[in-house]
């Protein structure tokens, strides 16, 4: 089955399933949104069947609560587990102190809160995330949609005064209609091309009125889990200031795996 993976989904397939071994029954665990955080679902969902694994998760979108119900994994709201082991999810780039941009899905506010309520947060990715400096990939914030083009224009002059080497901001689309969050916002995406002061940036963006938040995840991460499309998993851990690398050997996934990819 993972020979008929792309080398990307199968860098994404071992980042998760290398994560899913971090996961404990009597967890309380947020699952993250994207296409790596699915393949992490689903690797849950085989330990829930498999194993006997129980955990709970919080979902940080629709999205996801949907697959996790699907795979068998007890869904909770976030107020029910007041408080997370370990949250898991993708991210959109990571530097070499694990922050990160979040939000490519559209989900960054939940997926801040939940990370922000957990003990640990490990992103999983593949290794085309990681970068020198913040920024190549287009920062999203979340806006409401009341006095939109305002907040816009407020976000462009700001960002005059800011270090960053692009100030173009679009509106997210879903077809001709502007893309709306779960929480019913809308979300700007700021091609800022590299960010010198990421700390500052995500505190200043998040003064101004008609943002609710930013995707730039400062200080959040614990871990990361990188895969590789030759079988290579390496994880870096911040506290610990550790890098390990390990081989993943796709031959023993076949069977396990063979009903995961649909
Ligand atoms: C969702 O809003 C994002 O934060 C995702 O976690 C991020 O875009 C990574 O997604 P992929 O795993 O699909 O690249």
């Amino acid at each position: 089955m993972t020979s008929e993976l792309s080398l990307i989904d199968k860098a994404k397939f071992i980042s998760a399933k290398r994560a899913s071994q971090y996961v404990e029954s009597g967890m309380k665990v947020g699952l993250g949104t994207g296409s790596t955080a699915a393949w992490l679902v689903k690797c849950l969902g085989e330990r829930v069947r498999d194993e006997g694994l129980q955990i709970k998760g919080v979902p940080t979108s629709t999205r996801t609560a949907e697959l996790a119900r699907e795979v068998g994994i007890e869904v909770i709201t976030l107020d029910q587990a007041r408080w997370l082991d370990l949250t898991i999810d993708g991210a959109d780039e990571f530097d070499s102190d694990l922050n990160l941009i979040k939000g490519g899905g559209g989900a960054l506010l939940q997926e801040k809160i939940v990370a922000t309520a957990s003990d640990q947060m490990i992103v999983i990715a593949d290794a085309g995330k990681e970068v020198g400096t913040l920024g190549a990939f287009p920062l999203p914030i979340e806006v409401i949609p009341f006095g939109l083009q305002t907040t816009k224009a407020l976000v462009e002059e700001t960002l005059v005064s800011m270090d960053v080497l692009g100030r173009d901001t679009t509106l997210r689309m879903n077809g001709d209609a502007p893309f709306v969050t779960d929480e019913g916002n809308h979300i700007l995406d700021l091609h800022l091309k590299r960010i010198g002061d990421a700390r500052q940036l995500a505190l200043v963006i998040n003064q101004m009125p008609g943002v609710v938040e930013n995707g730039l995840f400062i200080d959040i991460c614990d871990r990361v889990i990188i895969g590789f499309g030759d079988g290579r998993v390496e994880i870096r851990d911040l506290s610990e200031g550790r890098v390990a690398t390990e081989r993943f050997d796709f031959a023993d996934t076949d069977n396990l795996f063979a009903d995961l990819v649909d």
